[in-house]
Protein backbone atom coordinates (compact mmCIF):
# COMPACT_ATOMS: atom_id res chain seq x y z
CA UNK A 1 0.00 0.00 0.00
CA UNK A 2 1.31 3.73 -1.06
CA UNK A 3 1.72 6.18 1.90
CA UNK A 4 -0.48 9.22 0.80
CA UNK A 5 2.23 12.15 -0.32
CA UNK A 6 1.24 14.43 3.17
CA UNK A 7 2.25 11.53 5.72
CA UNK A 8 5.84 11.70 4.84
CA UNK A 9 5.52 14.60 6.83
CA UNK A 10 5.36 12.59 9.95
CA UNK A 11 9.02 11.48 9.24
CA UNK A 12 10.50 15.05 8.90
CA UNK A 13 9.33 16.50 12.33
CA UNK A 14 11.89 19.41 11.34
CA UNK A 15 8.90 20.62 9.18
CA UNK A 16 6.82 21.49 11.98
CA UNK A 17 8.88 24.78 12.41
CA UNK A 18 10.81 25.10 9.27
CA UNK A 19 10.11 25.21 5.44
CA UNK A 20 12.47 22.97 3.14
CA UNK A 21 12.06 23.86 -0.52
CA UNK A 22 15.80 22.69 -1.68
CA UNK A 23 15.45 19.34 -2.18
CA UNK A 24 16.82 19.97 -6.00
CA UNK A 25 20.01 20.43 -3.88
CA UNK A 26 20.06 18.62 -0.37
CA UNK A 27 17.65 16.73 1.13
CA UNK A 28 15.72 17.09 4.03
CA UNK A 29 16.22 15.09 7.61
CA UNK A 30 14.20 12.63 8.71
CA UNK A 31 14.07 10.51 11.35
CA UNK A 32 14.80 7.51 8.96
CA UNK A 33 17.89 9.33 8.40
CA UNK A 34 18.98 9.42 11.94
CA UNK A 35 17.73 6.16 12.68
CA UNK A 36 19.83 4.96 9.78
CA UNK A 37 23.25 7.10 10.94
CA UNK A 38 22.23 5.41 14.37
CA UNK A 39 22.51 1.99 13.15
CA UNK A 40 25.46 2.08 11.55
CA UNK A 41 27.13 3.67 14.46
CA UNK A 42 26.30 0.55 16.53
CA UNK A 43 27.12 -1.82 13.07
CA UNK A 44 30.39 -0.09 13.52
CA UNK A 45 30.91 -1.11 17.29
CA UNK A 46 30.21 -4.74 16.48
CA UNK A 47 32.82 -6.80 14.24
CA UNK A 48 31.29 -7.18 10.83
CA UNK A 49 30.88 -3.80 9.73
CA UNK A 50 32.00 -4.52 6.38
CA UNK A 51 29.51 -7.40 6.07
CA UNK A 52 26.78 -5.46 7.17
CA UNK A 53 27.86 -2.38 5.00
CA UNK A 54 27.88 -4.54 2.06
CA UNK A 55 24.31 -5.35 2.93
CA UNK A 56 23.43 -1.89 2.52
CA UNK A 57 25.07 -1.51 -0.72
CA UNK A 58 23.27 -3.85 -2.29
CA UNK A 59 20.01 -2.72 -0.37
CA UNK A 60 21.01 0.27 -2.12
CA UNK A 61 21.14 -0.82 -5.73
CA UNK A 62 18.14 -3.34 -5.17
CA UNK A 63 16.09 -0.50 -4.38
CA UNK A 64 17.40 2.14 -7.19
CA UNK A 65 16.44 -0.29 -9.41
CA UNK A 66 12.95 -0.87 -8.21
CA UNK A 67 12.59 2.85 -8.66
CA UNK A 68 13.34 2.99 -12.02
CA UNK A 69 12.41 -0.09 -13.36
CA UNK A 70 15.99 -2.32 -14.14
CA UNK A 71 17.30 -5.29 -12.36
CA UNK A 72 19.65 -5.24 -9.72
CA UNK A 73 22.32 -6.52 -11.81
CA UNK A 74 22.06 -3.37 -14.39
CA UNK A 75 23.30 -1.01 -11.14
CA UNK A 76 26.62 -0.43 -10.36
CA UNK A 77 27.66 1.84 -7.48
CA UNK A 78 29.74 4.89 -7.60
CA UNK A 79 30.52 8.03 -5.40
CA UNK A 80 28.84 10.85 -7.28
CA UNK A 81 26.59 11.46 -11.18
CA UNK A 82 30.42 12.84 -12.23
CA UNK A 83 32.19 9.43 -11.87
CA UNK A 84 29.02 7.69 -13.58
CA UNK A 85 28.97 9.73 -16.79
CA UNK A 86 33.22 8.76 -16.74
CA UNK A 87 32.55 5.75 -16.22
CA UNK A 88 29.42 5.30 -18.98
CA UNK A 89 31.95 6.11 -21.85
CA UNK A 90 35.57 5.19 -20.24
CA UNK A 91 36.30 2.15 -22.55
CA UNK A 92 34.64 3.55 -25.29
CA UNK A 93 36.78 4.40 -28.65
CA UNK A 94 35.47 7.45 -30.33
CA UNK A 95 36.25 6.97 -34.19
CA UNK A 96 34.87 8.33 -36.76
CA UNK A 97 31.14 8.19 -35.01
CA UNK A 98 32.55 10.83 -32.48
CA UNK A 99 30.47 13.13 -31.28
CA UNK A 100 28.88 13.49 -28.07
CA UNK A 101 25.51 15.73 -27.93
CA UNK A 102 25.47 17.57 -24.41
CA UNK A 103 23.84 20.63 -23.77
CA UNK A 104 24.32 24.08 -22.04
CA UNK A 105 22.12 22.92 -19.32
CA UNK A 106 23.99 20.37 -18.51
CA UNK A 107 25.07 19.97 -14.57
CA UNK A 108 29.01 20.94 -15.40
CA UNK A 109 30.01 18.24 -13.48
CA UNK A 110 28.71 16.09 -16.45
CA UNK A 111 29.65 18.70 -18.79
CA UNK A 112 33.04 18.39 -17.23
CA UNK A 113 33.09 14.26 -17.81
CA UNK A 114 32.47 14.76 -21.28
CA UNK A 115 34.96 17.57 -22.06
CA UNK A 116 37.89 15.37 -20.46
CA UNK A 117 36.73 12.49 -23.21
CA UNK A 118 37.76 15.27 -25.88
CA UNK A 119 41.59 13.96 -25.02
CA UNK A 120 40.65 10.83 -25.87
CA UNK A 121 39.29 11.62 -29.08
CA UNK A 122 35.90 12.65 -28.80
CA UNK A 123 34.25 15.66 -29.95
CA UNK A 124 31.75 17.55 -27.64
CA UNK A 125 28.91 19.48 -29.48
CA UNK A 126 26.82 21.74 -26.92
CA UNK A 127 23.07 22.54 -28.44
CA UNK A 128 21.17 24.68 -26.29
CA UNK A 129 21.32 28.35 -25.89
CA UNK A 130 24.99 30.63 -24.56
CA UNK A 131 22.43 31.43 -21.60
CA UNK A 132 21.65 27.40 -20.54
CA UNK A 133 18.33 27.06 -22.18
CA UNK A 134 17.56 23.84 -24.06
CA UNK A 135 14.56 22.25 -25.44
CA UNK A 136 14.39 19.06 -26.72
CA UNK A 137 13.86 19.90 -30.40
CA UNK A 138 17.11 21.37 -29.63
CA UNK A 139 18.55 17.86 -28.57
CA UNK A 140 16.41 16.57 -31.54
CA UNK A 141 18.17 18.76 -34.69
CA UNK A 142 21.74 18.62 -32.85
CA UNK A 143 22.00 14.57 -34.04
CA UNK A 144 23.39 14.04 -36.92
CA UNK A 145 25.17 10.23 -38.28
CA UNK A 146 28.40 11.27 -35.92
CA UNK A 147 26.95 11.32 -33.25
CA UNK A 148 27.91 8.50 -30.86
CA UNK A 149 26.41 9.33 -27.46
CA UNK A 150 23.85 12.02 -26.42
CA UNK A 151 23.51 13.12 -23.23
CA UNK A 152 20.28 14.42 -21.86
CA UNK A 153 19.43 15.48 -18.14
CA UNK A 154 15.88 13.99 -17.44
CA UNK A 155 15.28 17.62 -15.90
CA UNK A 156 18.06 20.56 -16.13
CA UNK A 157 19.48 21.26 -12.95
CA UNK A 158 18.93 25.07 -12.77
CA UNK A 159 15.74 25.63 -14.52
CA UNK A 160 14.06 22.48 -13.57
CA UNK A 161 13.07 21.79 -17.26
CA UNK A 162 12.04 18.51 -18.10
CA UNK A 163 12.76 17.06 -21.80
CA UNK A 164 11.42 14.49 -23.93
CA UNK A 165 14.00 11.93 -23.07
CA UNK A 166 12.00 9.10 -24.68
CA UNK A 167 11.70 11.04 -27.94
CA UNK A 168 15.24 11.93 -27.78
CA UNK A 169 16.20 8.37 -27.41
CA UNK A 170 13.99 7.64 -30.16
CA UNK A 171 16.09 10.01 -32.64
CA UNK A 172 19.39 8.73 -31.11
CA UNK A 173 18.82 5.38 -31.68
CA UNK A 174 18.18 6.16 -34.89
CA UNK A 175 20.89 7.77 -35.46
CA UNK A 176 22.84 4.58 -34.46
CA UNK A 177 23.66 6.21 -30.87
CA UNK A 178 23.55 5.13 -27.26
CA UNK A 179 21.81 8.06 -24.26
CA UNK A 180 23.13 9.24 -20.69
CA UNK A 181 20.56 10.15 -18.52
CA UNK A 182 21.33 12.26 -15.43
CA UNK A 183 18.38 11.65 -13.65
CA UNK A 184 19.43 13.74 -10.71
CA UNK A 185 16.61 16.04 -10.41
CA UNK A 186 14.38 13.26 -11.15
CA UNK A 187 14.61 10.27 -9.17
CA UNK A 188 12.44 10.80 -6.03
CA UNK A 189 10.03 12.87 -7.16
CA UNK A 190 8.74 11.76 -10.79
CA UNK A 191 7.76 8.54 -12.46
CA UNK A 192 10.98 7.50 -13.71
CA UNK A 193 11.40 3.79 -16.01
CA UNK A 194 14.34 3.01 -18.10
CA UNK A 195 12.32 0.83 -20.23
CA UNK A 196 9.14 3.78 -21.17
CA UNK A 197 12.82 6.35 -21.99
CA UNK A 198 14.77 3.89 -23.94
CA UNK A 199 17.83 5.06 -22.69
CA UNK A 200 21.71 3.18 -22.37
CA UNK A 201 22.78 4.47 -19.44
CA UNK A 202 20.93 6.66 -16.71
CA UNK A 203 22.60 8.20 -13.69
CA UNK A 204 21.44 9.59 -10.10
CA UNK A 205 22.26 10.07 -6.89
CA UNK A 206 21.09 9.68 -3.34
CA UNK A 207 21.45 13.31 -1.92
CA UNK A 208 18.68 15.48 -3.31
CA UNK A 209 15.00 14.20 -3.98
CA UNK A 210 15.42 10.69 -3.00
CA UNK A 211 16.05 11.78 0.58
CA UNK A 212 19.47 10.16 1.23
CA UNK A 213 22.79 11.76 1.57
CA UNK A 214 25.40 12.98 -0.71
CA UNK A 215 28.14 10.49 -1.01
CA UNK A 216 26.21 7.50 -3.46
CA UNK A 217 24.99 7.46 -6.61
CA UNK A 218 23.62 4.88 -9.41
CA UNK A 219 24.76 4.09 -12.71
CA UNK A 220 21.86 2.27 -15.16
CA UNK A 221 23.72 0.33 -17.79
CA UNK A 222 21.38 -1.42 -20.41
CA UNK A 223 23.53 -4.07 -21.65
CA UNK A 224 26.22 -3.87 -18.87
CA UNK A 225 28.28 -7.49 -20.22
CA UNK A 226 28.88 -5.46 -23.75
CA UNK A 227 30.20 -2.49 -21.55
CA UNK A 228 33.96 -2.57 -22.27
CA UNK A 229 36.21 -2.32 -19.28
CA UNK A 230 36.80 0.99 -17.52
CA UNK A 231 40.61 2.71 -16.92
CA UNK A 232 38.61 3.66 -13.38
CA UNK A 233 38.68 0.47 -12.13
CA UNK A 234 39.06 -1.29 -8.39
CA UNK A 235 38.58 -4.16 -6.07
CA UNK A 236 35.08 -4.08 -5.85
CA UNK A 237 34.89 -4.05 -9.87
CA UNK A 238 36.21 -7.23 -9.63
CA UNK A 239 34.70 -10.88 -9.83
CA UNK A 240 37.49 -11.82 -6.95
CA UNK A 241 37.89 -8.36 -4.83
CA UNK A 242 40.03 -10.31 -2.51
CA UNK A 243 42.70 -11.07 -5.63
CA UNK A 244 44.48 -9.28 -7.82
CA UNK A 245 42.30 -10.06 -10.43
CA UNK A 246 41.65 -9.61 -14.16
CA UNK A 247 38.41 -10.73 -14.62
CA UNK A 248 35.31 -8.78 -14.71
CA UNK A 249 32.10 -9.48 -13.48
CA UNK A 250 29.51 -9.63 -16.15
CA UNK A 251 26.89 -7.57 -14.75
CA UNK A 252 27.48 -3.59 -14.44
CA UNK A 253 29.14 -3.87 -10.59
CA UNK A 254 31.95 -3.99 -13.19
CA UNK A 255 32.05 -0.82 -13.29
CA UNK A 256 32.29 -0.25 -9.14
CA UNK A 257 35.64 0.97 -7.83
CA UNK A 258 36.44 0.93 -4.24
CA UNK A 259 35.37 1.32 -0.65
CA UNK A 260 31.84 3.42 -0.63
CA UNK A 261 31.17 6.00 1.64
CA UNK A 262 29.50 3.95 4.20
CA UNK A 263 27.07 6.52 6.13
CA UNK A 264 25.54 7.50 2.03
CA UNK A 265 24.73 4.08 2.30
CA UNK A 266 22.78 3.59 5.46
CA UNK A 267 21.16 6.65 4.44
CA UNK A 268 20.43 5.63 0.91
CA UNK A 269 18.03 2.42 1.94
CA UNK A 270 16.55 4.84 4.50
CA UNK A 271 15.99 7.51 2.41
CA UNK A 272 14.65 5.34 -0.62
CA UNK A 273 12.53 3.04 1.36
CA UNK A 274 10.43 6.00 2.53
CA UNK A 275 10.24 7.04 -1.35
CA UNK A 276 9.17 3.63 -2.23
CA UNK A 277 5.74 4.09 -0.03
CA UNK A 278 4.99 6.73 -2.58
CA UNK A 279 2.72 6.73 -5.16
CA UNK A 280 5.13 8.85 -7.57
CA UNK A 281 2.39 9.50 -9.99
CA UNK A 282 0.30 11.14 -7.31
CA UNK A 283 2.89 12.95 -6.25
CA UNK A 284 4.07 14.12 -9.51
CA UNK A 285 0.31 15.79 -9.79
CA UNK A 286 0.76 17.46 -6.52
CA UNK A 287 4.41 18.97 -7.36
CA UNK A 288 2.48 20.43 -10.15
CA UNK A 289 -0.06 22.39 -8.40
CA UNK A 290 1.96 23.67 -5.82
CA UNK A 291 3.99 24.64 -8.56
CA UNK A 292 1.68 26.42 -10.48
CA UNK A 293 0.54 28.32 -7.05
CA UNK A 294 3.90 29.27 -6.51
CA UNK A 295 4.47 30.76 -9.97
CA UNK A 296 1.44 32.07 -9.67
CA UNK A 297 2.43 34.02 -6.30
CA UNK A 298 5.25 35.02 -6.96
CA UNK A 299 4.26 36.48 -10.90
CA UNK A 300 1.64 38.61 -9.05
CA UNK A 301 4.30 40.38 -6.58
CA UNK A 302 6.02 40.88 -9.88
CA UNK A 303 8.56 38.78 -9.36
CA UNK A 304 10.39 36.74 -12.77
CA UNK A 305 9.67 33.04 -12.42
CA UNK A 306 11.56 30.99 -15.15
CA UNK A 307 9.24 27.44 -15.26
CA UNK A 308 7.61 25.87 -18.29
CA UNK A 309 4.34 27.12 -19.10
CA UNK A 310 3.14 23.28 -19.96
CA UNK A 311 3.13 21.40 -16.85
CA UNK A 312 4.37 18.51 -18.69
CA UNK A 313 7.53 20.61 -19.29
CA UNK A 314 8.30 20.39 -16.04
CA UNK A 315 10.33 18.97 -12.95
CA UNK A 316 9.99 19.65 -9.53
CA UNK A 317 11.44 23.38 -9.04
CA UNK A 318 11.42 26.36 -10.22
CA UNK A 319 13.78 29.39 -10.78
CA UNK A 320 13.42 32.68 -9.06
CA UNK A 321 15.06 35.12 -10.93
CA UNK A 322 17.41 37.04 -8.23
CA UNK A 323 20.58 38.65 -9.63
CA UNK A 324 22.01 38.15 -5.50
CA UNK A 325 20.81 34.89 -5.02
CA UNK A 326 22.89 33.71 -2.12
CA UNK A 327 21.82 36.92 -0.62
CA UNK A 328 18.31 36.19 -0.74
CA UNK A 329 18.79 32.73 0.31
CA UNK A 330 20.69 33.16 3.64
CA UNK A 331 18.23 35.76 4.49
CA UNK A 332 15.81 33.29 4.24
CA UNK A 333 17.40 30.46 5.72
CA UNK A 334 17.89 32.54 9.17
CA UNK A 335 13.79 32.42 8.64
CA UNK A 336 13.28 29.16 9.03
CA UNK A 337 13.29 28.81 4.61
CA UNK A 338 15.27 26.78 3.17
CA UNK A 339 16.16 27.33 -0.67
CA UNK A 340 18.63 26.15 -3.49
CA UNK A 341 20.67 29.45 -4.99
CA UNK A 342 22.32 28.77 -7.65
CA UNK A 343 24.18 31.60 -9.92
CA UNK A 344 21.54 34.19 -10.93
CA UNK A 345 18.47 32.46 -9.80
CA UNK A 346 16.57 31.21 -6.45
CA UNK A 347 15.61 27.24 -6.68
CA UNK A 348 12.19 26.79 -5.12
CA UNK A 349 12.19 22.58 -4.86
CA UNK A 350 8.96 20.92 -3.48
CA UNK A 351 8.48 17.22 -2.88
CA UNK A 352 5.81 15.23 -1.46
CA UNK A 353 5.92 16.56 2.12
CA UNK A 354 5.77 20.05 0.33
CA UNK A 355 2.65 21.82 1.05
CA UNK A 356 0.55 24.96 0.13
CA UNK A 357 1.33 26.56 3.71
CA UNK A 358 5.08 26.18 2.95
CA UNK A 359 4.47 28.30 -0.65
CA UNK A 360 2.83 30.85 1.13
CA UNK A 361 5.41 31.29 3.68
CA UNK A 362 7.71 31.50 1.49
CA UNK A 363 5.69 33.88 -0.67
CA UNK A 364 5.61 36.17 2.27
CA UNK A 365 8.88 35.86 3.85
CA UNK A 366 10.11 37.01 -0.43
CA UNK A 367 7.47 39.99 0.03
CA UNK A 368 9.24 41.38 3.29
CA UNK A 369 12.80 40.83 1.87
CA UNK A 370 11.60 42.94 -0.89
CA UNK A 371 10.42 45.99 1.31
CA UNK A 372 13.45 45.58 3.00
CA UNK A 373 16.14 45.77 0.42
CA UNK A 374 16.26 47.27 -2.92
CA UNK A 375 17.07 45.33 -6.63
CA UNK A 376 20.25 46.80 -5.92
CA UNK A 377 21.32 45.05 -3.04
CA UNK A 378 25.16 43.80 -2.93
CA UNK A 379 26.93 41.12 -0.34
CA UNK A 380 26.24 42.20 2.89
CA UNK A 381 22.54 43.20 2.53
CA UNK A 382 21.48 40.38 3.72
CA UNK A 383 22.12 41.72 7.43
CA UNK A 384 18.73 42.32 7.77
CA UNK A 385 18.99 46.08 9.92
CA UNK A 386 15.17 45.54 10.83
C1 LIG B 1 21.40 17.34 -12.66
C2 LIG B 1 22.51 17.13 -11.68
N1 LIG B 1 23.45 16.22 -11.96
C3 LIG B 1 24.48 15.98 -11.12
C4 LIG B 1 24.58 16.68 -9.92
C5 LIG B 1 25.70 16.38 -8.98
O1 LIG B 1 26.74 15.72 -9.59
P1 LIG B 1 27.84 14.97 -8.69
O2 LIG B 1 27.12 13.84 -8.01
O3 LIG B 1 28.84 14.52 -9.65
O4 LIG B 1 28.36 15.97 -7.72
C6 LIG B 1 23.62 17.66 -9.61
C7 LIG B 1 23.66 18.49 -8.40
O5 LIG B 1 24.47 18.52 -7.53
C8 LIG B 1 22.56 17.88 -10.51
O6 LIG B 1 21.62 18.77 -10.25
Amino acid sequence: MTRPPTALRSRLPELAHTVHLAACSISPRSLDLDNALATMLDDLARPGFWTACEEKVLQARQRFAALIGADVDQIAVVPNVRSAAHQAISGRRWRWKRTLLSSTAEFPGVAHAWLAAQQRGARVHWCGTDTGEVTTADYLHGITSRTALVSVPAVTYRDGIRLDVARIAEAAHAAGANVFVDDYQAAGVLPVNVDAMGCDYLAGGTGKYLLGLPGMAFLYVRHPCRQPASTLTGWLGRVHPSTISPDFPPHASRLGTGTPAAAAAYAAVAGMSLIADLDLDAVRQQTQRLLTHATDRLEQMGETVRVPAEPDERGAHLALMEPHAENLGTWLGRRGITVAPRGNVVRIAVHAYSTVDDINALCEAIGTYRTRFTPRAHAGDCDDQS
